[in-house]
């Protein structure tokens, strides 16, 4: 019998501050994953400045793809297809690596294939659990979404709920900020946190009475900002650590308590986050834990797989390649695509 051959692909992330590259075999095993990050360039400023991110994506392409070909030991011939984010993230930023993956693929003429980025942020949790099969439900949060999501089957999505504001990640960083913690918002308020007393402060939680499964991030944020003009205008002082934690387990709380509710209407017994927030280590501890008492199985990726990062791009690419997905050279950065759209 003929032995069944190895598939390949290249993939290619560049939808926000990091210049990403990857092969990836037979959906579930990483051969290389190289990023680039532009964190540090971007904390000059306080957040990503759009027009910077792609000056760099330009510079850094070429070099993070040569290395993760190399990092694969494979060489272009060997790739059987290029995937790329095609949408949704910042439009310069995409173009850059849409670009790249078309000159690529028509060149060495190969299949292309545009992926959504959440449907990569999901897909990040197949790397590492390899038994884990749709359906499942995903949380999938990140500096520019809040999606609780189930996952039908490879590719196949049905949104339950997301945020009527800010992306939790947003929050997060716009919470650090106001702490005077800096930019990334989200690792500093993590770290900081340990020291912290998350009781210390009661800030909001908000539920949607209407839509169970919506969230709201803005109320929380003002909350924050709120507490600390108080303390100034009564010239108190504010424990940064208490605030920080105790932010952050208003925020968790209400991901927790959204998503198990979710869970059990949809009678799912397999749960998974995603996304840069899914690295929060009070999330992952709440979730662990919730899951635990409901009897479900909790699925996480490392942290380098829930931030933003080619791997998980080239893994969902796989699944849309089985399933026949083929774009033309007419593929296009999409910076508002919605999940699921084509
Ligand atoms: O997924 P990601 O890399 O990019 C987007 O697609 O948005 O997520 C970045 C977001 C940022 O808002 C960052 O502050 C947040 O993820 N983040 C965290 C942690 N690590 C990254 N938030 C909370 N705790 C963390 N440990
Ligand atoms: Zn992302």
């Amino acid at each position: 019998m003929e032995e069944k051959k190895d598939l390949l692909i290249l993939a290619i992330e560049s939808s926000c501050d990091e210049t990403a590259a990857a092969v990836v075999k037979n959906g579930r095993e990483v051969l290389s994953n190289v990023i680039s990050s532009q964190i540090a360039l971007h904390t000059l400023y306080g957040g990503v400045v759009p027009e910077i991110a792609s000056r760099k994506h330009i510079e850094k392409i070429n070099q993070v793809i040569e290395t993760a070909l190399d990092e694969a030991k494979v060489t272009l011939d060997d790739i059987d297809a290029i995937g790329v984010t095609y949408g949704p993230g910042l439009v310069g930023a995409l173009l850059v690596g849409v670009a790249e993956a078309k000159a690529i693929a028509y060149a060495a003429r190969k299949p292309l294939i545009g992926v959504h980025h959440i449907e990569g942020h999901i897909a990040a949790n197949f790397i590492e659990h390899k038994e884990l099969e749709p359906p499942f439900l995903c949380l999938v949060v990140s500096g520019g979404h809040t999606h609780l999501v189930c996952v039908k089957d490879y590719g196949e999505f049905e949104i339950l709920g997301r945020t009527r504001d800010d992306a939790a990640g947003e929050a997060f960083d716009k919470v650090a900020r106001a702490i005077g913690l800096g930019y990334p918002g989200g690792p500093k308020i993590d770290k900081v946190s340990k020291e912290g007393n998350p009781d210390a402060i009661e800030f909001p939680r908000a539920h949607m009475g209407d839509t169970p499964y919506d969230f709201s991030f803005s109320g929380v944020k003002s909350a924050v900002l709120n507490y600390l003009n108080g303390c100034k205008m009564k010239g108190e002082t504010w424990n940064q650590a208490d605030v920080a934690a105790s932010f952050q387990k208003a925020v968790t709380d209400v991901l927790v308590a959204n998503s198990m509710q979710a869970v059990k209407e949809y009678g799912l017994r397999k749960f998974a986050i995603a996304g840069g927030v899914a690295s929060n280590s009070a999330l992952r501890s709440a979730m662990k834990e919730a899951c635990e008492k409901n009897d479900i199985d909790f699925y996480y990726p490392s942290p380098i797989f829930c931030t933003d990062n080619a791997a998980m791009i080239g893994v969902a690419a796989y699944y849309e390649y089985l399933k026949g997905t083929r774009h033309g050279w007419d593929l296009n950065a999409v910076p508002n695509l919605k999940l699921g759209e084509r």
